[in-house]
């Protein structure tokens, strides 16, 4: 006897449809699975036989064939299990129920029939619904992030006991308690703990509201990663379509859990420099998002710079300019959103003190040559910002005083200078000033006669290039905004100037 059940499976941060199908005839009692299964999904026979065994049901005794169509993609992973299970009791002649084929069934199974979490569960839901189907049976740690998805059923399935015997009755626990309320952002941190570094903090503040890529550059202990740890405190609230954008990635790459079924809060990821190429930009066999993807709407910070390997760091350049990340493979490409805002910390030499007028810097000019070049020109190219962070002073640091602005009042001001930014790139969804291209600079950044003059002699006396005259414009459209100037002054584009700080176009201080 046949039956079938919907599943599906995961590439990238989709799902596709996957039909599993048993077929139970006469013969030598055997089980196998076709249609291109990797080893959890042939080891899932194990677990499904097992699991089947230990909920009270008998195994048939006859030859099982399973089939996940379509053939010619490759199935991973331990998701199959619930769906392989149900669809091979329902095909043995003495079973008297059949799932319904207009539920999703997706779930990991215990050697004793319990149901596990599985990754991807929003991605399916979302699939499900897309597909036309009425709801989707999930394994109940995951109902809370796939209840995101509106307009499906969503129904619990906790043991492989209890999916059966409610198919029967015809009546699945429906999860019924839908999304949480979005909670409001309660950061730990808090931009008014950082003493001084004014000109850092103003430069951060330019850098979120203009989506732009920041470095900083300073000794150690100047409160480099202090900074950069706060600016997810200041970027714009998210979204509820950023939000389901971020949870999907989540959701694949099994980061959530019931207790926090979906991302509210922009993200902020700092790999180690050791990261591997696959761990940073995402890949795999079948591909798996990297840091840069993970921290897509948020912040991807990298510490100690020029610590990365090289061709790690080279890795970043196509997604930063895309924000996106492309996989191939042989069984097709895999798309990873990585829109990120990108904050560098990095020391100016090895020893960390060149330019600091306190301490001696004791490398030689070689050894600060090798340190820098770790870093490429196109790369360092990215950052639209770079800011020097010099060390706090003691009076600055010792003062008990609370007169530093709290990320709340940075925040407002962040928000109102991107509310100028959606307006102005209606059509654009999220864009912001950095993401510019030549025409919208030609059209958005006119300058007046002298603040033009102002930039030709800039661009002699700093030896600008063309990005680096184009980006200085960019950010000036920014400190415009934050003014809530309509146009791009000679005061903007001063500061936009003063904010391409320390490394000159060649990397040198
Ligand atoms: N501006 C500041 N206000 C208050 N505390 C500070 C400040 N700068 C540094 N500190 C203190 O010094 C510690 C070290 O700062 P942080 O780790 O940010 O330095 P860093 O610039 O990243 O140094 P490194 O180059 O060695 O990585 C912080 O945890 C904090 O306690
Ligand atoms: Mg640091």
């Amino acid at each position: 006897m046949l039956s079938r059940v919907v599943s599906g499976g995961v590439f990238g941060v989709d799902a596709y449809r996957v039909d599993v199908e048993v077929d139970v005839a006469r013969g030598l009692p055997s089980f196998s699975v076709v249609g291109l299964p990797d080893g959890a999904v042939k080891e899932s026979r194990d677990r499904v036989r097992a699991a089947i065994k230990n909920s009270g049901f008998a195994f048939p005794q006859y030859r099982v064939t399973v089939n996940l169509a379509p053939a010619d993609v490759k199935k991973e992973g331990a998701a199959f299990d619930l769906p392989v299970a149900l669809a091979l009791l329902a095909a043995d002649p003495d079973a008297a129920f059949s799932p319904d084929k207009t539920l999703l069934v997706a779930g990991e199974l215990s050697l004793d029939g319990r149901v596990r979490p599985i990754k991807g569960a929003l991605v399916l839901a979302a699939k499900a619904r897309e597909l036309g189907l009425a709801g989707v049976i999930l394994p109940a740690e995951n109902c809370a992030e796939a209840s995101l998805v509106r307009g499906i059923d969503i129904y619990k399935a906790s043991s492989l006991a209890q999916v059966v015997t409610d198919i029967k009755g015809g009546l699945l626990p429906l999860y019924e308690e839908g999304p949480k309320k979005v909670e409001e952002d309660c950061f730990s941190t808090d931009f008014a703990e950082v003493k001084g570094q004014g000109h850092a903090k103003r430069a951060l503040e330019v850098a979120a509201a203009g989506g732009h890529n920041l470095l900083m550059v300073g000794p150690p202990g100047s409160g480099k990663t202090m900074l950069a740890r706060r600016v997810t405190t200041i970027l714009p609230k998210m979204g509820w379509e950023e939000s389901v954008e971020s949870s999907c990635i989540y959701s694949v790459a099994g980061l959530l859990t019931s207790e926090r079924p979906y991302i509210y809060e922009r993200p902020f990821r700092a790999p180690h420099h050791s990261v591997s190429d696959a761990g940073l930009v995402g890949g795999g066999v079948s591909p798996k998002p990297g840091e840069v993807t993970l921290a897509h709407n948020g912040v991807l910070f990298l510490d100690e710079l020029p610590e990365f390997k090289r061709k790690v760091l080279e890795l970043l350049r196509q997604p930063l300019e895309d924000g996106v990340v492309t996989i191939a493979r042989a069984s097709g490409s895999a798309l990873f959103p990585a829109r990120v805002m990108l904050v560098g910390a990095m020391n100016p030499c090895p020893c960390g003190y060149l330019g600091d007028e306190r301490v001696h810097c004791t490398c030689s000019p070689t050894a600060v040559e090798r340190y820098r070049s770790r870093i490429s020109g196109p790369l360092l190219d990215r950052f639209d910002i770079r800011v020097e962070v010099g060390a706090v002073r003691y009076d600055e640091l010792s003062s008990s005083a609370d007169n530093e602005t709290p990320s709340s009042t940075m925040r407002a001001r962040v928000e109102l200078a991107r509310g100028i930014q959606s307006e102005r790139f209606t059509s654009r969804g999220f864009f912001t000033n950095a993401r510019m291209e030549p025409a919208d600079i030609r059209k958005f950044c006119r300058l007046d006669a002298s603040s033009s003059a102002l930039l030709e002699h800039a661009m002699e006396v700093m030896h600008l290039s063309a990005r680096g005259y184009t980006r200085t414009l960019k950010v000036a459209r920014t400190i415009a905004d934050l003014g809530g100037s309509k146009g791009v002054g000679r005061e903007h584009l001063l500061e936009a100037l003063q904010l391409r700080g320390p490394l000159g176009e060649d990397g040198n201080l």
